[in-house]
């Protein structure tokens, strides 16, 4: 089968040119001015449109579950696709009394072969770090898992990880090229200003932010660089929110070390006080780290813009409001009690667009990298987040003209609210092809359940690039 898409504008990290792209099969075949008409199946007119390669979002929750409540799954995933997004990486937790592939593998079995709707990879998250686990720990490289995750917050959950762990991941994960990822919270402070704001009567769901300061993530990430330093090993620090952190990270940078991170569209759109919005509705934005006082969005907008972070992901987490939101709800409850994280794969894409590009915040090659070609280079997904020939043919139609506005509408992520609701969208995915197959058409998904494939990663991702003599 071939495709040919003609007289887009495609866009990738280093520039932007008026040309064609031939995709034979699953694959990119060629891209050029004028390419031939010759034996194409199917010719796809995107005049006026940008092309690019379609979203990785290297931080989705499917699976996660807190204090008894689970996120919407897999069944969901066609929210991505119209969101632009045709791969995504979803963090699996480590059961307990399993190996962590045995985790990686029973979930996939169950919850995801036939039922994705976009590619998936998966990182483990370590949840159980007994000796003959750390030993397993290179295995993830062959087996297509080569990033673990370790949870620093979250203390008293069964996935919370101690300083131990993440200096045994560092150290078993480095020659066989695993990265390292934290969740970088110091969990004790959270721990301990919980229990005095709530101890204070302040359980509403404000708080959630004064329980969680910058502090407490500047100082988990502060520490966390040093293990690293210690393991002499890279590591990645999934959503970073705050100028402290970041100056602990460029500090990093500047000695020397290989320190990766990135951040969330929410900490760069939202800030803190839609934590105190009336009738609950705060509990929609309880996302951990917090979101920020204001003042915090420009450092993280600099800091993709530079590139001291290399990606912006969604933290999706399917809780809906109506009941899993509202366990935080009442009578002898507290922001503790509601479920973290918010919806965002089905936004994340065009909230960037339309706040970052049309703002003049990003150009559009930083926006291709940090929604696409860098996550799939830190990620080891070394056939996805790029235009050229032999490349998947994971592409997104982008009509820069469209304006709408976001919200819950038009979700597909299957929870019943969206932290987007009625703001304004410029642009937007109209088609997107996923290994060369048409799954959105006019912005409404045409594809079939079950298409996404596992796409088995490679070790060394460029966390390691310093290390590569
Ligand atoms: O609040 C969040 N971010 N929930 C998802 C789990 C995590 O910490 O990434
Ligand atoms: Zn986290
Ligand atoms: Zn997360």
């Amino acid at each position: 089968m071939k495709t040919l898409i003609q007289n887009g504008t495609v866009l990738t990290t280093e520039n932007e040119l008026q040309c064609d792209v031939l995709i034979v099969d699953d694959k990119i075949a060629a891209v050029g001015v004028g390419l031939s008409k010759e034996g194409v199946d199917k010719i796809i007119d995107a005049q006026g449109k940008y092309v690019m390669p379609g979203g990785i979002d290297q931080h989705v929750h499917y699976s996660f579950v807190y204090k008894g409540s689970k996120v919407r799954g897999f069944e969901t995933s066609n929210a991505a696709a119209v969101g632009g997004t045709t791969t995504v990486v979803e963090f699996v937790n480590q059961q307990q009394g399993k190996g962590l592939i045995e985790s990686i593998e029973a979930y996939k079995s169950s919850d995801v072969d036939g039922i994705a709707m976009v590619d998936y990879a998966f990182h483990v998250v370590m949840t159980d770090p007994r000796p003959e686990v750390i030993e397993e720990i290179p295995k993830l490289a062959e087996a297509g898992y080569p990033t673990l995750k370790l949870f620093l917050a979250y203390k008293g959950q069964f996935f919370h990880a101690d300083d131990e762990a993440v200096i045994n991941a560092l150290t078993a994960g480095k020659q066989a090229g695993i990265t390292i990822m934290v969740h970088a919270e110091n969990a004790d402070m959270v721990d301990y200003l919980t229990k005095k704001l709530i101890g204070e009567g302040k359980t509403g769901t404000y708080y959630h932010a004064a329980s969680r300061p910058p502090i407490v993530e500047a100082e988990a990430t502060r520490r966390v660089i040093y293990l690293a330093e210690m393991a002499n090993a890279p590591i990645y620090i999934v959503h970073v929110t705050c100028k402290e952190a970041l100056e602990e990270i460029k500090a990093a940078y500047q000695r020397g070390l290989s320190v990766y991170g990135e951040t969330c569209a929410h900490y760069l759109l939202f800030d803190e006080s839609v934590l105190d919005l009336p009738n609950f509705e705060g509990a929609k934005y309880v996302c951990s780290p917090a979101l920020r006082p204001k003042e915090h969005q420009q450092y993280l907008w600099e800091a993709i813009d530079k590139g001291w972070l290399n990606a912006v992901s969604s933290d999706h987490c399917g809780f809906d409001f109506a009941y899993q939101k509202h366990l935080g709800y009442g009578e002898g409850k507290s922001f503790a009690d509601i479920p973290n994280g918010a919806p965002s794969v089905q936004n994340r894409i065009h909230a960037l667009w339309t706040y970052g590009v049309c703002t003049g915040k990003l150009s559009k090659q930083r926006f291709v990298d940090v929604i696409s070609t860098s996550p799939a280079k830190v990620n080891g997904l070394t056939q996805k987040g790029h235009i050229a020939a032999g490349y998947d043919a994971d592409i997104i139609l982008f009509d820069p003209n469209y304006r709408g506005v976001m919200g819950v509408e038009n979700s597909l992520e299957g929870v019943d609210y969206s932290i987007y609701e009625a703001m304004e969208q410029i642009g937007r995915v109209e088609t997107v092809l996923l290994r060369g197959e048409v799954i959105v058409e006019n912005a409404q998904y045409v594809g079939k359940k079950g298409q996404g494939r596992l796409i088995k990663a490679k070790p060394f991702g460029s966390a390691y690039d310093k290390y590569k003599a």
